[in-house]
């Protein structure tokens, strides 16, 4: 119930009973410039039984991403992934367990360890490139899908798969990642092929990796990736300050992949398409390759990879223009009021799923100038447009829920990028794709692109 129904937000009017999720259907991008054009900031759609409540804009978006987990929960907004992360991890457990488990995350990306998976992306990439022609034909989103499973691989679930059981992990993961259907964010336990498929693989995941854990727990020495990082994790102030379960464990490696595979090939992708389709972003690039080499030769070290402030930035325009979750949720279990850039208060009341859109708020004029054009010098003084209100830039969300592994990310596609940017020229083959908004994980249609092998003259 509303208590100050005359400040709830404007409702989104005109819409038949199940108009709301028709029009999500149709393209949740539609609707929010149709809601922004007649409301503003602001505004509430009815979908079903439930009230979604927009907060587009840095102006009114602070709150969705500040409030503690009392007051904006991911939980019942993300439950849905219970089924494919598993049981007793991350959106299956109350907020003291996942804070704890949110903490183990943070200490396998921490950078001491980004440190140890940096020359693994390197590694990965060269021998993966160096299996390609002189001159071919390839589609970006397969080629960076199948380069970075194989170095999550590497670096997450670790050696054993990585060396001996990739194919089987690989095919076992990809059932899971089909279960995943825009029709399991609503029934996540229907009875059809795609779930019972995805249950099956969940199970043996769960076997491989239980097998794995007990060899590791039985030997002396460690390993250097996310497994044993979560093998090593305990506890604080729950359970008694045991450590994590084998069942836990392959939880947590699940989430940790799902969080960041679609979300890193993809903008591989886009940071590709964007620079090949600018010339002038693309040859910056090329002649910061060539001015790291100089200054630091030609090993693709952590240091060297943190110079690349071109290649850093055009991948942000990249994720600015493109970012592959468009939106971000929350269910708020108290009311609270904001205040929209007209000085209109809105209280929006317990209850009310609350949305934020990183697609949105990234071409909002007033805050991006020209806000549909490449433009990465807009990152640098005197423009720095990222910085001018917080929350502007959330392709990596922000706050409190802010991306736990932005820095594996960055690190990971100026790897891929920069032995791509020293090894080969690209062009388009097809005109410049368009996003495919009807996937769970935004990327681009597929689009072909000629790549010729060169070697960069210093
Ligand atoms: C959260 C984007 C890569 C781990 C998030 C969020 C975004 C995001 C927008 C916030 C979600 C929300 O507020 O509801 C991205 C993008 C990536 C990327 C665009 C690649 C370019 C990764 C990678 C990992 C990772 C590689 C792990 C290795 C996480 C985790 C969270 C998260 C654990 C949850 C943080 C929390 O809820 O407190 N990511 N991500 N991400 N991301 Fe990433």
């Amino acid at each position: 119930s509303n208590s100050l129904p005359t400040k709830a937000p404007p409702i989104f009017e005109g819409l038949p009973f199940i108009g709301g999720i028709m029009k999500f259907a149709s393209g949740p991008m539609k609707l929010m410039a149709d809601g922004y054009e007649k409301y503003g900031e602001v505004f509430t759609v009815p979908v079903l039984h439930k009230q979604f409540t927009f907060l587009l804009g840095p102006h009114v978006s602070g709150h969705f991403f500040k409030a503690n987990d009392d007051e904006m929960s991911q939980k019942e907004v993300y439950e849905f992934n219970v089924p494919t992360f598993g049981k007793g991890v991350v959106f299956d457990v109350d907020h003291k367990v996942r804070a704890e488990q949110f903490k183990f995350f943070a200490e396998a990306l921490k950078s001491a360890k980004l440190k140890l998976y940096v020359p693994y992306f390197v590694q990965e990439a060269q021998d993966y490139f160096a299996k390609w022609g002189d001159e071919g034909e390839v589609d970006f989103a397969k080629t960076f899908s199948e380069l970075i499973i194989l170095t999550a691989s590497r670096t997450l679930m670790g050696r054993e798969v990585r060396e001996s059981m990739f194919n089987q992990v690989a095919d076992l993961f990809h059932d899971l990642d089909m279960g995943m259907l825009p029709i399991s964010v609503i029934f996540p336990y229907l009875p059809i092929p795609a779930h019972w498929n995805r249950d099956r693989a969940r199970k043996e995941l769960a076997s491989i990796f239980s097998r794995i854990i007990q060899a590791r727990r039985g030997s002396d020495s460690k390993e250097d990736d996310m497994l044993q990082s979560f093998i090593d994790s305990r506890y604080e102030k729950v359970y008694g300050g045991r450590y994590l379960n084998d069942e836990e464990i392959t939880g947590m490696l699940i989430a940790t992949l799902f969080a960041g595979q679609h979300t890193s090939s993809i903008t591989s992708s886009w940071t590709g398409l964007t620079m090949i389709r600018d010339k002038a972003a693309w040859a910056a690039a090329e002649e910061e390759q060539r001015a790291v080499v100089r200054a630091r030769g030609e090993e693709l070290s952590i240091d060297a990879l943190n110079d690349m402030e071109v290649l850093g930035r055009n991948m942000t325009e990249a994720l600015r223009l493109f970012p592959p979750l468009i939106m971000l949720l929350r269910a708020a279990k108290a009311p609270f009021a904001v205040t929209t850039s007209t000085g209109k208060t809105h209280v929006i009341p317990k209850g009310h799923v609350v949305a934020t859109s990183p697609a949105f708020a990234h071409r909002l004029p007033h805050v991006f100038r020209n806000p549909d054009d490449f433009e990465p010098e807009r990152f640098v003084a005197p423009r720095e447009e990222d910085k001018a209100a917080p929350f502007s830039f959330i392709g990596f969300g922000g706050g409190r829920h802010g991306c736990m592994g932005s820095n594996f990310a960055i690190l990971q596609i100026k790897s891929i990028w920069s032995v791509l940017l020293r090894n080969f020229d690209f062009e388009l083959v097809d005109p410049f794709p368009e996003q495919d908004f009807e996937s769970m994980v935004v990327g681009p249609k597929p689009c072909r692109v000629r790549y010729r092998r060169r070697k960069l003259t210093l």
